[in-house]
């Protein structure tokens, strides 16, 4: 327990420390889905539960807010999903549209506006965005050769095509981008490209494009973002954004030739749409037009007004769309300002693998609900508390039911739980007198504006996992005062000190519901409804302690606020998972596809055991790392193709299989000396071999 003078200390340092700029209003945009699948747990973690926890942190401090979303209904995606299953693209986005939007309603998503890139007043919004960059010369118009599928005779924009990736040689990189190593591409760097819509070899044939030249903006955007040294943005972020310069900007399309999108609005462009990267983001400004419409006030600030802060929130994979490209079309277009931060997190997991749509590898947000009902804030909590804020973090259902049933039952929902239940008890529901409070009752309080402090400032910097582990500490010190005070034991020797201790405990209970409300809504509004306190506002109580419930305020039980999740539940959802990965590897990608060989063939292979010494990168190159490798007998330099999925300094000391006879190579100007072998799963992530036994020397012999 902190003492009563270090406690006041901190809270003073803790208030001028936490000074930030003030906006006047703020405008919160989360990714617009794409309308081509239901939203899963990947998504609500990584997007739009910290949005929506920003948002309703900010309105509880009684702030301005425009929280803003929508459906992402164009691009080839879309097209593709509506082609395979003999329906019209609309068919697909309004089923879709209709889906999403009810999970994100029914998880407390509390978007101010959710509109669709369909609505007619996006497609104005972008048709005008893009006339306006037009007018004012922004765009290379050129012709280009382009690939086009001479089966179906189509142009294959972005996803119509897949191929090898030039950079990684991941074997299904798209048209558009390498989900392997996350390079962008154009459709034409693909080698050995094939057509999805036929499995065709595509032709190339001309066609001409509208291009943002991105080269133009590199000064711009190192000046915004680098030379400013943001440092307040996630390292992730800023990191992305600074490889990104470094490789150098390249002019982008963002017209296509398809039949699905927004016109482009010029004479001459017939047949073509615009590019889907290029509207989507404009749907933040089209869905903010809409809101104020409905809300009666003006957009224009909200978008134009340097006092607004301007927060996207996405997922990593968006990082190049919203750092570099948007941000450069609202600079060449002027009148916008820019975002204030893109706290983009990491992608989530799920037990072990990629979350995946193809693949049905995911929990689907609508299946969690009838499984789970009334359980939102579970979920909440668990995705909040293992946010993939820095990394990319794991899901399992066991670490669900451990924090559900640990931290939520056991501790936030039993505190809550005893102490209704004593007050109802004891003093039939009415708050008794805090007049004999003593000097631990005191400290105890004094304790809780720390706590809101410290959640408050973790907020303001994007730090969700944080916040939630102080909301959950001050559950702990409720939980823990109680049970150490042992009010039920005391109640027939000494009623006055149980008095004490129950003012004290309400008190808890009040700050619990006040400031859980951005991480656990459903759960903070009903004990905030049982205290009568759904009034008070966040900052009634956030410097020093105050009495948030008088004496005599009467207060009901809040009834069972978590429920236990038990193992068969848990059992259920695993066996389900299980399921859907026996399926996934029935497709043939396992079945052996070398032509045979005999055994000599096979003998002539020296593989041994060799243990890394060191690992660095070769100059000048994105993918190689040069090792040295103690083979027992000798050290050898190998070089290998592997930077971009390791970090060298994490392979040291690992023990691996080394092809040792194969005819030295130089690769790059060094002298590479045989081969290190590794595994490749279907995703294309590699895993060194190694030895079962850690203890196997370097040299030993593999047979
Ligand atoms: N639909 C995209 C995705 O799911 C995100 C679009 S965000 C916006 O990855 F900026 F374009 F709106
Ligand atoms: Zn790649």
């Amino acid at each position: 327990m902190i003492s009563y003078a270090a406690a006041v200390l901190i809270v003073i340092f803790g208030q001028i420390s936490m000074m930030k700029p003030t906006f006047k209003r703020h405008t919160i945009t989360a990714a617009l889905p794409y309308t081509n699948g239901p939203v899963h747990i990947g998504h609500l973690a990584g997007v739009y539960v910290p949005a929506d926890t920003y948002a309703r942190y900010l309105r509880a401090r009684g702030r301005e807010v425009a929280f803003i979303c929508g459906s992402d209904e164009h691009g080839v995606a879309i097209a593709i999903k509506a082609k395979k299953e003999g329906k019209t693209p609309q068919q697909i986005i309004d089923k879709y549209d209709q889906i999403i939007r009810k999970s994100f309603q029914d998880f407390g998503i509390s978007f101010d506006n959710y509109s669709r890139t369909s609505a007619a007043i996006h497609h104005q919004t972008a048709s005008e965005f893009f006339s306006v960059l037009s007018d004012k010369d922004i765009f290379d118009e050129k012709v280009s050769e382009q690939l086009y599928d001479p089966e179906a005779r189509e142009f294959l924009a972005d996803r119509f095509v897949t191929g090898i990736c030039p950079h990684c040689s991941h074997s299904s990189a798209y048209g558009d981008i390498c989900e392997s190593c996350g390079s962008s591409l154009n459709a034409t760097d693909l080698i050995d490209p094939k057509s999805t819509l036929s499995g065709a070899t595509p032709v190339k044939k001309k066609t001409k494009h509208w291009f943002l030249p991105l080269e133009k903006y590199e000064g711009f955007i190192q000046e915004w973002i680098l030379d400013q040294r943001k440092k307040d943005w996630k390292s992730n972020v800023y990191g992305q954004i600074k490889s990104w310069i470094e490789n150098g900007l390249q002019a982008r399309a963002v017209t296509r030739d398809l039949d699905w999108g927004i016109p482009v609005p010029l004479n001459g462009a017939e047949g073509k749409v615009l590019y889907v990267w290029f509207d989507a983001p404009i749907g933040y400004i089209s869905s903010t037009k809409e809101w104020a419409a409905k809300e009666g006030v003006d957009w224009e600030p909200y978008w134009k007004d340097k006092d607004t802060q301007l927060v996207h929130f996405i997922g990593k994979d968006n990082i190049v769309f919203h750092c570099i490209i948007f941000p450069s079309m609202l600079h060449a277009h002027g009148d916008y300002i820019l975002p204030d931060n893109v706290p983009a997190n990491e992608f989530l997991n799920l037990e072990g693998d990629k979350i995946s749509t193809s693949n049905n590898w995911a929990v689907w947000l609508h299946e969690y609900l009838e499984e789970f009902p009334d359980q939102q804030d579970s979920l909440r909590y668990v995705l909040t508390s293992n946010a993939p804020e820095t990394k990319d973090n794991d899901f399992t259902w066991k670490e669900f039911q451990a924090r559900n049933n640990g931290e939520l039952v056991a501790i936030y929902g039993n505190f809550i739980n005893r102490v209704a239940v004593l007050t109802q008890k004891y003093y039939e529901g009415n708050c008794p007198s805090g007049k004999n409070l003593t000097v631990l009752d005191l400290e105890t309080l004094d304790t809780l504006p720390l706590l809101v402090q410290k959640m408050e400032s973790a907020i303001e910097q994007y730090k969700f996992r944080e916040a939630s582990q102080q909301m959950m500490l001050m559950a702990r010190l409720g939980n823990k005062y109680l049970a150490e005070q042992e009010p039920w034991k005391k109640i027939k020797t000494d009623p006055e000190r149980v008095a004490a201790i129950l003012h004290t405990a309400i008190q808890i209970t009040a700050y619990l519901a006040l400031y859980s409300s951005p991480i656990l809504p459903y759960t903070a509004e009903k004990i905030k409804k049982c205290l009568g306190i759904e009034d008070l506002r966040w900052d009634s109580a956030n410097q020093n302690f105050t009495s948030l419930i008088a004496e005599g305020q009467q207060i009901q039980s809040p009834g069972l606020l978590f429920e236990k999740i038990e193992d068969h539940a848990i059992e259920l959802q695993r066996t389900k998972l299980q399921k859907t990965k026996e399926t996934m590897n029935e497709t043939p990608s396992s079945t052996a596809n070398k032509e045979e060989i005999d055994f000599e063939s096979f003998m002539k292979m020296e593989l041994r055991v060799g243990k890394i010494l060191s690992a660095k990168a070769v100059p000048k190159t994105e993918k190689l790392l040069e090792f040295e490798v103690d083979l027992g007998f000798e050290t050898r330099t190998i070089v290998s193709g592997v930077a971009l999925q390791f970090d060298p300094e994490t392979l040291i000391d690992k023990k691996v299989t080394v092809l040792v006879n194969l005819a030295p190579r130089k690769i790059r100007g060094v002298y590479s000396q045989g081969m290190l072998l590794l595994a490749e799963n279907s995703e294309g992530k590699l895993s060194f071999i190694s030895p079962a036994d850690p203890a196997m020397p370097p040299g030993s012999e593999i047979s």
